[in-house]
Protein backbone atom coordinates (compact mmCIF):
# COMPACT_ATOMS: atom_id res chain seq x y z
CA UNK A 1 0.00 0.00 0.00
CA UNK A 2 3.19 2.46 1.00
CA UNK A 3 4.44 1.28 -1.99
CA UNK A 4 1.81 2.15 -4.31
CA UNK A 5 1.16 5.84 -2.86
CA UNK A 6 5.25 6.47 -2.63
CA UNK A 7 5.21 5.34 -6.64
CA UNK A 8 1.77 7.60 -7.20
CA UNK A 9 3.69 10.25 -5.44
CA UNK A 10 6.91 10.01 -7.47
CA UNK A 11 4.45 10.05 -10.54
CA UNK A 12 2.65 12.96 -9.87
CA UNK A 13 6.27 14.84 -9.46
CA UNK A 14 7.57 13.78 -12.36
CA UNK A 15 4.81 14.99 -14.18
CA UNK A 16 5.31 18.37 -12.33
CA UNK A 17 8.55 18.22 -13.40
CA UNK A 18 7.50 17.53 -16.97
CA UNK A 19 5.05 20.67 -17.00
CA UNK A 20 7.42 22.82 -15.26
CA UNK A 21 9.91 22.11 -18.28
CA UNK A 22 7.70 22.79 -20.92
CA UNK A 23 6.59 26.09 -19.14
CA UNK A 24 10.15 27.05 -19.17
CA UNK A 25 10.80 26.39 -22.96
CA UNK A 26 8.08 27.95 -24.16
CA UNK A 27 8.67 30.99 -21.85
CA UNK A 28 12.47 31.07 -23.18
CA UNK A 29 10.51 30.23 -26.68
CA UNK A 30 8.63 33.39 -26.41
CA UNK A 31 11.45 35.60 -25.01
CA UNK A 32 13.75 34.91 -27.43
CA UNK A 33 11.16 36.14 -30.08
CA UNK A 34 10.32 39.21 -28.06
CA UNK A 35 13.85 40.27 -28.46
CA UNK A 36 14.04 39.32 -31.95
CA UNK A 37 11.55 42.14 -32.61
CA UNK A 38 13.55 44.78 -30.37
CA UNK A 39 14.69 48.03 -31.48
CA UNK A 40 18.40 48.98 -30.74
CA UNK A 41 17.31 51.75 -28.37
CA UNK A 42 15.17 48.46 -26.18
CA UNK A 43 18.08 46.54 -26.82
CA UNK A 44 20.23 49.01 -25.06
CA UNK A 45 17.76 49.12 -22.09
CA UNK A 46 16.75 45.80 -22.16
CA UNK A 47 13.11 46.82 -21.60
CA UNK A 48 10.33 46.10 -24.79
CA UNK A 49 8.54 48.82 -25.09
CA UNK A 50 5.59 47.46 -27.06
CA UNK A 51 5.29 50.80 -29.22
CA UNK A 52 5.29 49.45 -32.40
CA UNK A 53 6.48 51.78 -35.63
CA UNK A 54 2.97 50.99 -37.38
CA UNK A 55 1.53 51.96 -34.01
CA UNK A 56 -1.94 53.66 -35.47
CA UNK A 57 -2.10 56.86 -33.82
CA UNK A 58 -5.31 57.03 -34.75
CA UNK A 59 -6.71 54.77 -31.86
CA UNK A 60 -7.36 57.19 -28.73
CA UNK A 61 -6.04 55.28 -25.85
CA UNK A 62 -6.63 55.68 -22.29
CA UNK A 63 -4.43 55.38 -19.36
CA UNK A 64 -5.67 52.30 -16.98
CA UNK A 65 -3.99 53.45 -13.83
CA UNK A 66 -2.62 50.06 -12.85
CA UNK A 67 0.80 50.97 -12.48
CA UNK A 68 3.26 48.58 -15.01
CA UNK A 69 0.38 48.03 -17.40
CA UNK A 70 0.25 50.56 -19.68
CA UNK A 71 4.19 50.17 -21.14
CA UNK A 72 2.70 46.45 -22.20
CA UNK A 73 0.15 47.81 -24.16
CA UNK A 74 1.02 50.74 -26.24
CA UNK A 75 0.68 53.16 -23.56
CA UNK A 76 -3.33 52.02 -22.61
CA UNK A 77 -6.04 50.63 -23.88
CA UNK A 78 -8.07 51.36 -27.14
CA UNK A 79 -10.45 54.15 -25.92
CA UNK A 80 -14.29 52.39 -26.43
CA UNK A 81 -12.88 49.43 -25.89
CA UNK A 82 -14.68 46.34 -23.73
CA UNK A 83 -12.42 44.78 -21.86
CA UNK A 84 -13.16 41.22 -20.45
CA UNK A 85 -11.29 41.33 -16.61
CA UNK A 86 -11.47 37.47 -15.52
CA UNK A 87 -9.45 35.04 -13.32
CA UNK A 88 -10.48 32.81 -10.36
CA UNK A 89 -11.50 34.26 -6.87
CA UNK A 90 -9.34 36.72 -4.91
CA UNK A 91 -7.14 37.42 -8.11
CA UNK A 92 -7.55 40.89 -7.63
CA UNK A 93 -10.27 41.78 -10.59
CA UNK A 94 -12.24 44.07 -8.14
CA UNK A 95 -9.32 45.26 -7.33
CA UNK A 96 -7.88 46.22 -10.48
CA UNK A 97 -11.45 47.82 -11.85
CA UNK A 98 -11.57 49.84 -8.83
CA UNK A 99 -8.20 51.23 -10.00
CA UNK A 100 -9.04 51.43 -13.57
CA UNK A 101 -12.22 53.54 -12.95
CA UNK A 102 -9.87 56.48 -9.81
CA UNK A 103 -7.94 56.65 -12.55
CA UNK A 104 -10.79 58.07 -14.55
CA UNK A 105 -12.21 59.74 -12.07
CA UNK A 106 -8.96 62.09 -10.94
CA UNK A 107 -8.39 62.69 -14.54
CA UNK A 108 -12.07 63.98 -15.12
CA UNK A 109 -13.17 60.76 -16.83
CA UNK A 110 -16.17 60.20 -14.71
CA UNK A 111 -16.82 56.78 -14.04
CA UNK A 112 -19.58 53.97 -12.82
CA UNK A 113 -19.16 50.80 -11.20
CA UNK A 114 -22.05 48.36 -11.29
CA UNK A 115 -22.02 46.54 -8.37
CA UNK A 116 -23.83 42.57 -8.67
CA UNK A 117 -21.87 41.22 -6.32
CA UNK A 118 -20.85 42.79 -3.07
CA UNK A 119 -22.87 45.75 -1.60
CA UNK A 120 -22.16 49.28 -2.13
CA UNK A 121 -20.61 49.80 1.64
CA UNK A 122 -18.08 46.88 0.98
CA UNK A 123 -17.26 48.51 -2.64
CA UNK A 124 -16.79 52.08 -0.83
CA UNK A 125 -14.84 50.33 2.12
CA UNK A 126 -12.34 48.41 -0.05
CA UNK A 127 -11.73 51.49 -2.27
CA UNK A 128 -10.70 53.38 1.25
CA UNK A 129 -8.93 50.64 2.15
CA UNK A 130 -6.79 51.55 -0.74
CA UNK A 131 -6.51 55.45 0.00
CA UNK A 132 -8.52 56.21 -2.58
CA UNK A 133 -10.93 59.75 -2.38
CA UNK A 134 -14.03 57.66 -3.01
CA UNK A 135 -16.12 59.85 -0.85
CA UNK A 136 -14.67 62.81 -2.21
CA UNK A 137 -15.18 61.41 -5.89
CA UNK A 138 -18.97 60.16 -5.15
CA UNK A 139 -19.53 63.58 -4.24
CA UNK A 140 -17.85 65.44 -7.24
CA UNK A 141 -20.28 62.93 -9.14
CA UNK A 142 -16.81 61.81 -10.68
CA UNK A 143 -17.63 58.16 -9.65
CA UNK A 144 -20.91 56.50 -8.97
CA UNK A 145 -21.32 52.84 -7.44
CA UNK A 146 -24.48 51.65 -8.35
CA UNK A 147 -26.50 47.91 -7.12
CA UNK A 148 -28.90 47.39 -9.48
CA UNK A 149 -32.04 45.18 -8.32
CA UNK A 150 -30.55 41.38 -8.93
CA UNK A 151 -32.19 39.11 -11.39
CA UNK A 152 -33.94 41.25 -13.03
CA UNK A 153 -32.31 41.69 -16.73
CA UNK A 154 -34.43 44.47 -17.57
CA UNK A 155 -33.33 46.71 -14.73
CA UNK A 156 -29.61 46.24 -14.72
CA UNK A 157 -30.02 47.31 -18.56
CA UNK A 158 -31.78 50.41 -17.48
CA UNK A 159 -29.56 50.88 -14.87
CA UNK A 160 -27.06 51.28 -16.55
CA UNK A 161 -28.12 53.11 -18.85
CA UNK A 162 -29.37 55.74 -15.89
CA UNK A 163 -26.03 55.89 -14.15
CA UNK A 164 -23.67 57.00 -17.29
CA UNK A 165 -26.21 59.65 -18.49
CA UNK A 166 -26.16 60.43 -14.50
CA UNK A 167 -22.34 60.99 -14.40
CA UNK A 168 -22.09 61.13 -17.90
CA UNK A 169 -19.34 58.81 -17.63
CA UNK A 170 -16.39 57.75 -19.76
CA UNK A 171 -15.55 54.44 -17.95
CA UNK A 172 -17.65 51.92 -16.62
CA UNK A 173 -17.30 48.29 -14.71
CA UNK A 174 -19.64 45.54 -14.64
CA UNK A 175 -18.64 42.90 -11.49
CA UNK A 176 -19.64 40.51 -12.89
CA UNK A 177 -20.82 39.54 -15.86
CA UNK A 178 -20.56 35.86 -14.72
CA UNK A 179 -23.79 36.99 -12.38
CA UNK A 180 -25.98 37.08 -15.39
CA UNK A 181 -25.49 33.75 -15.41
CA UNK A 182 -28.04 33.02 -12.71
CA UNK A 183 -30.80 34.97 -14.14
CA UNK A 184 -31.77 32.84 -16.41
CA UNK A 185 -31.94 28.88 -16.18
CA UNK A 186 -31.27 28.37 -20.31
CA UNK A 187 -27.82 28.59 -21.79
CA UNK A 188 -29.27 29.97 -24.88
CA UNK A 189 -31.26 32.96 -22.35
CA UNK A 190 -27.66 33.38 -20.82
CA UNK A 191 -25.86 33.62 -24.06
CA UNK A 192 -28.33 36.09 -25.50
CA UNK A 193 -28.40 37.98 -22.71
CA UNK A 194 -24.80 38.15 -22.51
CA UNK A 195 -24.65 39.35 -25.92
CA UNK A 196 -27.34 42.03 -25.53
CA UNK A 197 -25.98 43.77 -22.54
CA UNK A 198 -22.67 43.79 -24.69
CA UNK A 199 -24.00 45.43 -27.57
CA UNK A 200 -25.56 48.15 -24.79
CA UNK A 201 -21.98 48.52 -23.99
CA UNK A 202 -20.88 49.50 -27.46
CA UNK A 203 -23.65 52.00 -27.09
CA UNK A 204 -22.83 53.86 -24.86
CA UNK A 205 -19.27 55.14 -25.79
CA UNK A 206 -17.78 54.24 -22.51
CA UNK A 207 -14.34 52.32 -21.91
CA UNK A 208 -15.44 49.22 -20.04
CA UNK A 209 -14.20 46.61 -18.08
CA UNK A 210 -16.52 43.23 -17.85
CA UNK A 211 -15.52 41.31 -14.96
CA UNK A 212 -15.94 37.51 -15.79
CA UNK A 213 -15.52 34.59 -13.52
CA UNK A 214 -13.06 31.22 -14.11
CA UNK A 215 -13.72 28.31 -11.63
CA UNK A 216 -10.91 26.89 -9.81
CA UNK A 217 -8.75 24.29 -12.52
CA UNK A 218 -10.85 25.20 -14.91
CA UNK A 219 -9.38 26.23 -18.52
CA UNK A 220 -12.08 28.18 -20.27
CA UNK A 221 -11.84 32.04 -20.02
CA UNK A 222 -15.19 32.41 -19.05
CA UNK A 223 -18.34 30.42 -18.05
CA UNK A 224 -20.29 31.01 -21.16
CA UNK A 225 -17.58 30.73 -23.73
CA UNK A 226 -18.56 33.46 -25.64
CA UNK A 227 -17.31 36.73 -23.36
CA UNK A 228 -13.88 36.51 -25.00
CA UNK A 229 -15.02 36.23 -28.28
CA UNK A 230 -17.34 39.11 -27.75
CA UNK A 231 -15.08 41.70 -25.73
CA UNK A 232 -12.06 43.59 -27.58
CA UNK A 233 -9.82 43.12 -25.04
CA UNK A 234 -9.29 40.11 -22.19
CA UNK A 235 -7.08 40.19 -19.35
CA UNK A 236 -6.19 37.20 -16.99
CA UNK A 237 -5.07 36.94 -13.65
CA UNK A 238 -4.01 34.40 -12.06
CA UNK A 239 -3.25 32.83 -8.46
CA UNK A 240 0.23 30.43 -9.20
CA UNK A 241 1.63 28.30 -7.13
CA UNK A 242 5.39 28.58 -7.02
CA UNK A 243 7.18 25.96 -4.91
CA UNK A 244 5.23 25.96 -1.18
CA UNK A 245 3.88 29.53 -1.65
CA UNK A 246 1.41 31.12 -4.52
CA UNK A 247 2.33 34.12 -6.71
CA UNK A 248 0.10 36.75 -8.58
CA UNK A 249 0.13 37.15 -12.04
CA UNK A 250 -1.25 39.09 -15.00
CA UNK A 251 -1.38 37.80 -19.03
CA UNK A 252 -2.80 40.04 -21.66
CA UNK A 253 -4.65 37.52 -24.15
CA UNK A 254 -5.46 39.71 -26.98
CA UNK A 255 -6.33 43.14 -27.11
CA UNK A 256 -7.43 43.97 -30.50
CA UNK A 257 -5.44 47.01 -32.66
CA UNK A 258 -2.64 46.81 -30.11
CA UNK A 259 0.93 45.37 -30.14
CA UNK A 260 0.45 44.03 -26.70
CA UNK A 261 2.65 41.71 -24.12
CA UNK A 262 2.22 38.14 -24.68
CA UNK A 263 4.18 37.39 -21.60
CA UNK A 264 3.06 36.13 -17.87
CA UNK A 265 3.22 39.58 -15.86
CA UNK A 266 3.96 38.75 -11.89
CA UNK A 267 1.80 41.73 -10.15
CA UNK A 268 1.32 42.63 -6.43
CA UNK A 269 -1.44 43.91 -4.61
CA UNK A 270 -0.01 46.75 -2.11
CA UNK A 271 -1.89 48.87 0.49
CA UNK A 272 -2.21 52.74 -0.94
CA UNK A 273 -1.02 51.31 -4.00
CA UNK A 274 -3.60 49.46 -5.60
CA UNK A 275 -2.00 46.71 -8.32
CA UNK A 276 1.60 46.72 -9.34
CA UNK A 277 2.50 45.12 -12.64
CA UNK A 278 6.24 44.00 -13.17
CA UNK A 279 6.93 44.49 -16.83
CA UNK A 280 10.48 42.66 -17.41
CA UNK A 281 10.50 39.95 -14.19
CA UNK A 282 9.54 36.49 -15.76
CA UNK A 283 7.10 34.07 -14.05
CA UNK A 284 7.86 30.40 -13.38
CA UNK A 285 5.29 28.45 -11.87
CA UNK A 286 4.21 24.63 -11.43
CA UNK A 287 0.68 24.85 -11.58
CA UNK A 288 -1.27 27.14 -13.70
N1 LIG B 1 -3.46 45.22 1.11
C1 LIG B 1 -3.37 44.09 0.47
N2 LIG B 1 -2.18 43.52 0.31
C2 LIG B 1 -2.05 42.37 -0.34
N3 LIG B 1 -3.09 41.70 -0.87
C3 LIG B 1 -4.30 42.22 -0.73
C4 LIG B 1 -4.52 43.43 -0.07
N4 LIG B 1 -5.84 43.69 -0.11
C5 LIG B 1 -6.42 42.67 -0.76
N5 LIG B 1 -5.52 41.79 -1.13
C6 LIG B 1 -5.73 40.56 -1.87
O1 LIG B 1 -6.75 40.79 -2.83
C7 LIG B 1 -7.73 39.78 -2.77
C8 LIG B 1 -9.06 40.35 -3.10
O2 LIG B 1 -8.99 41.02 -4.34
P1 LIG B 1 -10.31 41.20 -5.19
O3 LIG B 1 -11.49 41.40 -4.29
O4 LIG B 1 -10.05 42.25 -6.19
O5 LIG B 1 -10.39 39.77 -5.88
P2 LIG B 1 -11.45 39.27 -6.93
O6 LIG B 1 -10.70 38.62 -8.02
O7 LIG B 1 -12.39 40.35 -7.27
O8 LIG B 1 -12.18 38.14 -6.07
P3 LIG B 1 -13.68 37.56 -6.22
O9 LIG B 1 -13.67 36.67 -7.41
O10 LIG B 1 -13.89 36.81 -4.96
O11 LIG B 1 -14.61 38.72 -6.38
C9 LIG B 1 -7.68 39.26 -1.37
O12 LIG B 1 -8.09 37.91 -1.31
C10 LIG B 1 -6.22 39.42 -1.00
O13 LIG B 1 -5.52 38.24 -1.38
MG1 LIG C 1 -14.43 40.65 -6.95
Amino acid sequence: MQADSGEKKKEVHDEIEEHHKKIESITKDANELLERYKTEPEKKMGVFQYESEEADHRIKRIKTGIKGLDELIEGGVPEKSLILLTGTTGTGKSIFAMEFLVEGALHDEPGVYISLQESMEETMSQMRFFGWPVDKLIEESKLLIVQPELYNFDALMTAIEDAIDKVKAKRLVIDSISIIGMYFEKKFKIRKSLLEIAQLLKKLNCTCIAISEIGEGEVELSPYGIEEYIADAVIILYYAKKGSAFIRAMTIRKMRTTKHSTKIHPIEIRRSEGIIVYPTEEVFSTVW
